[in-house]
């Protein structure tokens, strides 16, 4: 079962990213980009079966010079649920909720071998803030030619665009 994660789901949620990533996870240059910032409505789902938390998916509001973009993670599946189909599920329906709901583009810092397989390829003139590895920063366009011209330093988004059906960025 899919659901928007909500208060009750977060002690769960950050036990599974504990277990899933490198202790330190949040010296990660990622985790600056989300320090008083809101993850985004919506978005940020958790799969559960009996009441276990199979995996869970979160999204933060950045910008890349003034344009808003959606920075996806962490994504995560419990060990004893890998391989299963559950992470591209995760994945798949966020960014289709994405895309419904406006948001035109989305990056992330991750293995492009898996997230190449959704679409996501290396974006280059896009930089995260250092230590980064810039093969690891990848970008998919929810919209055509969302990422043309887009480029600089990846950085908070403290105003963020609150994206609807009906209004473009
Ligand atoms: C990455 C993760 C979310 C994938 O979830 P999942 O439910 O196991 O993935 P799926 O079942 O949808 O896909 C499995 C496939 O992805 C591949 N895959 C998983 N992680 C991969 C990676 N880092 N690089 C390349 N391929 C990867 C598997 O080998 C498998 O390949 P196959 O389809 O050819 O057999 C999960 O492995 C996980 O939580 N890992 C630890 C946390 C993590 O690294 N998160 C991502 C941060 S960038």
């Amino acid at each position: 079962m899919l659901v928007e994660e909500g208060p009750e789901d977060r002690w769960q949620v950050e036990q599974l990213f504990d277990l899933s990533f490198a202790p330190g996870r949040e010296l990660l240059s990622s985790y600056r980009l989300r320090e008083g910032v809101e993850p985004v409505a919506g978005l940020c789902l958790v799969s559960r079966e009996e009441g276990a938390v199979g995996g869970a998916i979160r999204y933060w509001p950045v910008r890349v010079g003034e344009v808003p973009v959606l920075l996806l993670g962490p994504v995560a599946v419990h060990p004893t649920r890998q391989g299963e189909g559950l992470g591209a599920f995760l994945i798949q329906s966020s960014l289709g909720r994405a895309e419904e709901l406006g948001h035109a583009r989305v990056m992330l810092v991750g293995d492009a071998p898996y997230y190449g397989r959704f679409g996501f390829s290396r974006l280059d003139g896009v930089t995260m803030p250092p230590p980064t590895n810039p093969d690891r920063v990848l970008g998919l366009a929810l919209r055509a030619g969302a990422w043309d011209g887009v480029n600089g330093t990846v950085t908070r988004d403290l105003e963020p665009f609150v994206a609807s059906p009906s209004y473009g960025t």
